[in-house]
């Protein structure tokens, strides 16, 4: 599959993905006065949350007219080590003066944690209810299954094409998540994938290899459809998935 693809070396996958963060809000921001992200989780995002935490960084993003989203979370509390908001929130936003950080309520039952979230989405994009929030920024990974957000191969949470956000199965713990579904992945504006490791190369080999008649992973679905899309991949995950030349 063609898709848009950067490769790499591993240290300086944040530093262009910062660029590319601060590009588009400034996008948004010049041109509706606030911006909309949605932050991933996982390991790979963390070297960019400290990045930008950077005091060389901070100025660089108006992050007072930043809403920040979540793309998906783990059932858990803020305050647990597997939290993607903790995460964030500890490397980066507890650095900033960021007011808007809309955090899917892992502490929450699952099926309440979606619904507040998805109620969320609709009160602050203002959203009829047939409408669907496009992001200006969305910060994306893969798991070395394919899947993206918590959007895993064969689930019922990626079949998903009417709720905004929805309860996702992990097959490894935390095994509940709340995630935005495909239909909101493809209305944002950007999309950027930061992929890291060897670990990702069968993944990748599948999504970039030659076409077959396997199902296309999670990751490969998520497509914006008035959008763009780019995949910055480290040389690691590179070589593995045999797309170094
Ligand atoms: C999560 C993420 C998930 C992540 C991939 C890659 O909650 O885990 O949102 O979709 O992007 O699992 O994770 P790593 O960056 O740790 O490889």
């Amino acid at each position: 599959m063609t898709l848009p693809y950067d490769i790499l070396p591993a240290e300086v996958l944040a530093p262009v993905a910062a660029a590319w963060l601060a590009r588009q809000i400034g996008q948004a921001q010049a041109a509706r006065g606030v911006a909309h992200i949605a932050l991933s989780g996982g390991s790979t995002p963390r070297a960019l949350f400290r990045l930008l935490a950077e005091p060389a960084w901070q100025p660089r993003i108006d992050w007072a007219r930043t809403h920040v989203w979540w793309v998906d979370e783990r059932c858990v509390p803020p305050d647990h080590h597997d939290s993607n908001y903790g995460a964030a929130y500890t490397l980066l936003f507890q650095h900033l003066a960021v007011t808007q950080l809309h955090r899917i309520h892992g502490d929450l039952p699952p099926d309440a944690a979606a619904d507040r979230y998805e109620e969320a989405l609709r009160h602050v994009f203002r959203l009829g209810p047939r409408a669907r929030p496009r992001f200006d920024f969305m910060l994306m990974g893969m798991g070395a299954d394919g899947h993206t957000a918590s959007l895993f191969p064969g689930s019922a949470a990626l079949a998903e094409r009417r709720r905004l956000a929805t309860v996702g199965a992990a097959p490894n713990p935390p095994r509940q998540r709340v995630t935005l579904t495909l239909p909101v992945l493809n209305r944002a504006a950007f999309s950027l994938f930061l992929v890291a490791g060897a670990d990702k190369g069968a993944a990748l080999a599948q999504i970039f290899g030659p076409a077959s008649d396997r199902d296309p992973l999670p990751a490969a679905l998520v497509q914006p459809t008035r959008g763009r899309l780019l995949w910055l991949i480290d040389t690691a995950a590179a070589a593995a998935a045999g797309l170094l030349p």
